[in-house]
């Protein structure tokens, strides 16, 4: 079996208590810090701009997943790319066709970063098989996006084992990431069903991060 990245969303942080939660979230096993960015138009919510991003890269040396939530990807994209991102990853939906997609992860790539691209619960994943030659992480929402702390939705699996066969049959290195409800029972469904990055916010922030951590490995 592959190994498994584990990515906390610090959309569940407590704000109130950073410093500490950040040093703990450095001593865990986790790899990846996933940062979700919300516009208030594509998701009804509001959360991070780049220069958050730039402080929360001066804390730790994690892979910074940045995950765009936004009408505007191909703006937005550059924001954050420029605030340090090392992955980003924009929303199928909200690009116009797939030649915008296709254009997005070519201009990702110009900045040396990973590009990824997102389907909400509704999207058939089927419409990322064209791309997968300019996707380096597909992320499978598995709840509606928007906000932590839902519960996991456990038909989105078949989207997972559909994307990991059409991996294997067009020999790409694509990594597939789950995003929603995810805790150590949903996790273990998750990398059965060939999910590789896990991302993780109430279950990780909400219990002891270290152990919360390692249980999803
Ligand atoms: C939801 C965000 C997620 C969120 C997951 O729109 O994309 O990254 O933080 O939170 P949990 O793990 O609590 O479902
Ligand atoms: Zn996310």
């Amino acid at each position: 079996m592959t190994k498994t990245i584990v990515a906390p969303s610090i959309l569940s942080l407590d704000y109130a208590n950073v410093s500490e939660q950040l040093k703990q979230l450095n001593e865990s096993k986790a790899e990846w810090m996933h940062f979700d960015v919300m516009d208030g138009h594509f998701v009804p919510n509001l959360t991070f701009g780049p220069d958050l991003l730039k402080g929360f890269k001066k804390c730790t040396d994690m892979v910074m997943d940045v995950h765009i939530m936004v009408e505007d990807p191909a703006f937005f994209s550059d924001v954050f790319l420029k605030a340090g991102a090392d992955i980003l990853t924009f929303h199928y939906e909200a690009c116009k066709d797939e030649k915008e997609v296709r254009m997005i992860c070519e201009e990702i790539h110009a900045w040396h970063a990973k590009a990824g691209v997102s389907v909400k619960p509704g999207t058939p994943i089927s419409v990322l098989d064209p791309l997968l030659d300019v996707i380096d992480v597909v992320l499978i929402m598995s709840v509606e996006p928007g906000f932590g702390g839902q519960s996991f939705m456990e038909d989105m699996l078949e989207k997972v084992r559909y994307i990991k066969k059409q991996i294997v049959e067009q020999n790409r290195s694509t990594l597939i990431e789950i995003d929603g409800g995810i805790n150590a029972d949903t996790a273990k469904l998750a990398k059965a069903a060939g999910v590789d990055v896990l991302v993780a916010g109430s279950y990780v922030f909400r219990n002891d991060i270290k152990t919360a951590v390692e249980s999803l490995l």
